[in-house]
């Protein structure tokens, strides 16, 4: 695989509102972030803060209301049809729920985005890379429903790594799992980080996969309540260092 040193993400003045009846909802309220190529930010806040609103207008699976945002030297916001098509595939998405399409195998799981495009066989040697890559190499040919859910979630991340994505947005990756296999799950991300070189924004309700990120961004009500620096100069490494620091 390929390495890259990630995408570089910003949000300027991001707003998304949602209609409900007569109500007006902002979900995403004036965001503004400056995200470096190559961190794992954690996005944190309460249920209905606006974590996976965000994580959504970022990755163009919702359109904003205002406000633009940019990755590399793509603005995202303005993008028409086919580029748009196009920044989507460059995108990884891992979700809570792996999404995972029961009938197909492990193997066809992971390709599955891609099949539409040419060069099948090639297709099938770098899933299988991934597959590796996730430790699930031998498990090709297994259903998801043969699988845990820490093996599903590595097949789903293996999938959001096929179309060698300079950024990966995450909601709630651990979610649905123990503390044990999430910290497993995140472990593997920051593998993945450190050998290919990406992006991650990770939202999560959990103050022990947060504390592992290099930053950690608070929402409330849409907003930005709070932007730590994790990382504080010292060695990465150090998560206790950063876990002191750190009050959910
Ligand atoms: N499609 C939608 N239609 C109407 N309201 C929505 C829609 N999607 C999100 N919202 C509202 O926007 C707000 C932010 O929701 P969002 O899902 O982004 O929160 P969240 O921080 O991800 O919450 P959780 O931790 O529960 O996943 C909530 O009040 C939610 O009800
Ligand atoms: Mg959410």
């Amino acid at each position: 695989m390929e390495a890259t040193t990630g995408s570089t993400v910003r949000t300027v003045g991001l707003n998304r509102q949602f209609r409900t009846g007569t109500e007006k909802l902002t979900a995403v309220d004036d965001v503004s972030l400056e995200i470096t190529a190559g961190s794992v930010v954690a996005l944190t806040g309460p249920s209905g803060s606006g974590k996976s609103t965000l994580l959504h207008l970022i990755g163009a699976i919702e359109q904003a209301d205002s406000g633009t945002v940019t990755v590399d030297d793509v603005e995202v916001t303005s993008l028409r049809r086919a580029a748009l098509a196009r920044y989507r595939q460059r995108v990884g998405f891992v979700f809570q729920r792996y999404h995972l399409l029961p009938a197909l195998t492990v193997l066809d799981n992971v390709i599955a985005p891609v099949l539409p495009r040419r060069g099948r066989t090639d297709h099938a040697t770098r899933a299988r890379e991934l597959l590796d890559a996730v430790g699930l190499a031998g498990r090709e040919r297994a259903l998801p429903a043969q699988l845990s859910g820490g093996q599903q979630q590595r097949v789903a991340i293996a999938r959001a790594l096929m179309g060698a994505p300079g950024l990966l947005l995450a909601d709630e990756p651990t979610g649905n799992l123990d503390s044990t296999t999430g910290g497993q799950i995140l472990d593997l991300l920051l593998d993945l980080r450190d050998r290919h070189g990406m992006t991650i924004l990770l939202a999560t309700h959990e103050q022990a996969i947060a504390a592992r990120c290099d930053r950690l961004v608070r929402l409330a009500d849409g907003r930005v309540t709070e932007d730590l620096d994790l990382t504080d100069g010292e060695d990465p490494a150090d998560t206790y260092g950063r876990a002191t620091q750190l009050r959910l």
